[in-house]
């Protein structure tokens, strides 16, 4: 049987790089690119800008996808600050554009969004409250859920995660923290920041999962728990067998950013786990995963 044709938009980045390479055994897949070219072995790649309309019309009419990630953003936060129209251009016209030429393609979307739509200050939000982003960036974000609801049938993943990054971008949280440990350096972690991040491959099972189970709507995509970036930072610093005492807690008020932040994103994650009828992994598994993932592991 031949396999479906799975679009991922952000190939090049963080999340769509990682699952470009999770389920390309999977599907037949076309990772869209846009500034920087890239690869992954047993996946075909072409470069558009999805904020141009006549470029989605050309992939979604050549393609013909069954399914469409769209991981493509500037996610860069305080980017998003200074950077409005661009970020407008990525984060809202992108998926207009990209959710009008899915419109009669028969074609499930994804929409990938962010936990950051969330206020910040109570945490242990439900898809039921209702959004206060803080700064553009979750702005932007938010509005364009409100295209891609336009798409039939489309989920709406609100979401944040942890893993390796395998594209061409700027290293992710745990990568920068390992690297740091790995050279003796004392890091600071935030102990009022709290999230409930995913690991990566976690991130895929699920996301296959909710393909089969065929979820329409926003579904908070997150670990069955959360933790703190200072607790996170220790984690990987006992996994990895690097000193735990490199990791000092601070305050993330000490350090003024562009961007106002949410501090308390954790999630809650009861309406995924019932309508997948699963438990969810903690970060504490995830961080296990990462370890066993870590590149250059022998067996
Ligand atoms: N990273 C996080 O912690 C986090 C947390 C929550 C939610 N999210 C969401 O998860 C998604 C993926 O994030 P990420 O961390 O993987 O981002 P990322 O590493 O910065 O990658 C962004 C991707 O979007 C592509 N892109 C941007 N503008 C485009 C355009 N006009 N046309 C085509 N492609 C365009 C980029 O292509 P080029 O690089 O080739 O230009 C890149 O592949 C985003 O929707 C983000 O909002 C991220």
């Amino acid at each position: 049987m031949s396999k479906q044709h799975l679009l991922i938009t952000g190939v090049s980045g963080f999340l769509g790089s990682n699952l470009a390479y999770a389920l390309k055994d999977r599907f037949d897949i076309l990772g869209v690119y846009h500034a920087h070219p890239f690869a992954v072995s047993g996946v075909s790649t072409c470069q558009a800008d999805l904020a141009s309309p006549e470029d989605c019309q050309r992939i979604v009419r050549e393609f013909k996808p069954d399914v469409c990630l769209h991981c493509a953003a500037l996610a860069d936060i305080d980017r998003c600050e200074s950077a409005r129209e661009e970020a407008y251009r990525s984060n809202v016209e992108a998926t207009r554009f990209l959710t009008d030429a899915l419109l009669g393609a028969r074609c499930k979307l994804v929409h990938i969004s962010t936990d950051a739509v969330y206020g910040g200050e109570e945490g242990d939000y439900s898809e039921e409250t209702p959004p206060k982003p803080l700064n553009y960036y979750a702005h932007t974000k938010l509005l364009a859920e409100s295209e891609a609801v336009r798409c039939p049938g489309s989920l709406i993943v609100r979401t944040a995660f942890f893993g390796w990054n395998l594209g061409p971008g700027k290293k992710p949280l745990s990568e920068w923290v390992l690297g740091e440990l790995a050279a003796g350096k004392t890091i600071r972690g935030f102990t009022d920041v709290i999230t409930s991040f995913l690991y990566m491959f976690d991130f895929s099972d699920l996301l296959l999962k909710a393909l089969e189970s065929d979820l329409v709507g926003i579904f908070n995509f997150a670990s069955a728990d959360s933790i703190s970036k200072y607790a996170f930072a220790r984690a990987l610093a006992r996994r990895f067998g690097y000193d735990e005492g490199l990791v000092v807690p601070a305050s993330f008020d000490q350090f003024p950013l562009k961007a106002r932040r949410s501090k308390n994103l954790s999630l809650d994650t009861s309406k995924l786990t019932r309508e997948l009828g699963i438990s969810l992994p903690t970060v504490g598994q995830g961080v296990e995963r990462l370890f066993f993932d870590r590149p250059g592991r022998s067996g």
